[in-house]
């Protein structure tokens, strides 16, 4: 069986998406027929609270890593690799030893970032960590920038990011995660995107799916792109 890959989640920014995004790739994961683990790595667990409303499909799994010192999340991955398709590890808002050995044990980091400065400047880190990370560990781990909660045309700040990210080697997921009532219900009413007609009356559910699914064929656009440019040595 080929190994289970393992996307990990982060930014030291608060509040920029990384659950939302977490349980919406989820959810095409598993529409898709594959087996998902989302490791659960936020003191608040907010994939076990998702979990626990018993309306998620079987092949979704929700571990939560008990240790926030970071000494079991390596040992976690490794246990949900052997039963899954996708590790989907979701990181806390802070930079931590947790979030650290939780990219370095990853095969690819998404970093969510709304269109804020401040958002920038905490997604910069994540990546310049990402780097630190796959030096130490003479292995590339790519990172790409997700941004999320976006409408549906850009606006100044968002174009004024595009441009201050223009020149850098930064990776970007070409497509933007859309703010919208569908994603946010997902972490209310604990299930998936394609279940969320079951479970409420919340429209836009087709707007949405399709959305998320150039979302993901925007993040292993950006992939490819990453592993291509750094020929699978370390960054
Ligand atoms: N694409 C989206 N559409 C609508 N609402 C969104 C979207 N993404 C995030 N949100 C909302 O933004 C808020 C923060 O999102 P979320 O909890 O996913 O961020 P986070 O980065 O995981 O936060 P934390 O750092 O606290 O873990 C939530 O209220 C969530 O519902
Ligand atoms: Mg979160």
């Amino acid at each position: 069986m080929a190994k289970a890959s393992v996307w990990c989640l982060t930014t030291p920014k608060g509040g920029a998406g990384k659950t939302t995004l977490a349980v919406a790739l989820a959810s095409e994961i598993v529409r898709l027929g594959q087996r998902v683990t989302l490791i659960d790595a936020d003191p608040n667990a907010p994939l076990q609270v998702w979990y626990s409303k018993g309306n998620l499909p079987t092949n979704i799994t929700v571990v939560v890593d008990h240790q926030p010192d970071g000494s079991t999340i390596g040992d976690l991955i490794e246990a949900a690799k052997a039963t899954s398709d996708f590790v989907i590890v979701d990181t806390e808002g802070t930079n931590n030893a947790r979030a650290t050995f939780a990219i370095g044990n990853s095969d690819l980091v998404l970093v969510p970032m709304q269109s804020s400065p401040e958002d920038l400047r905490h997604a910069l880190r994540a990546v310049a960590y990402t780097k630190q990370i796959s030096k130490m560990g003479n292995r590339h781990i790519p990172a790409i920038l997700v941004r999320t909660r976006a409408g549906a045309i850009s606006d100044t700040i968002e174009r004024e990011i595009d441009k201050s990210l223009h020149d850098t080697d930064v990776e970007q997921c070409q497509t933007r995660l859309l703010e919208k009532a569908a994603f946010k219900a997902l972490l209310v009413y604990g299930c998936i995107l394609s279940d969320l007609p079951k479970f409420s009356k919340i429209g836009g559910v087709g707007n949405a799916q399709k959305n998320l699914e150039d979302v993901i064929s925007g993040i292993a656009a950006a992939y490819q792109k990453s592993r291509k440019s750094n020929n699978g040595v370390a960054a």
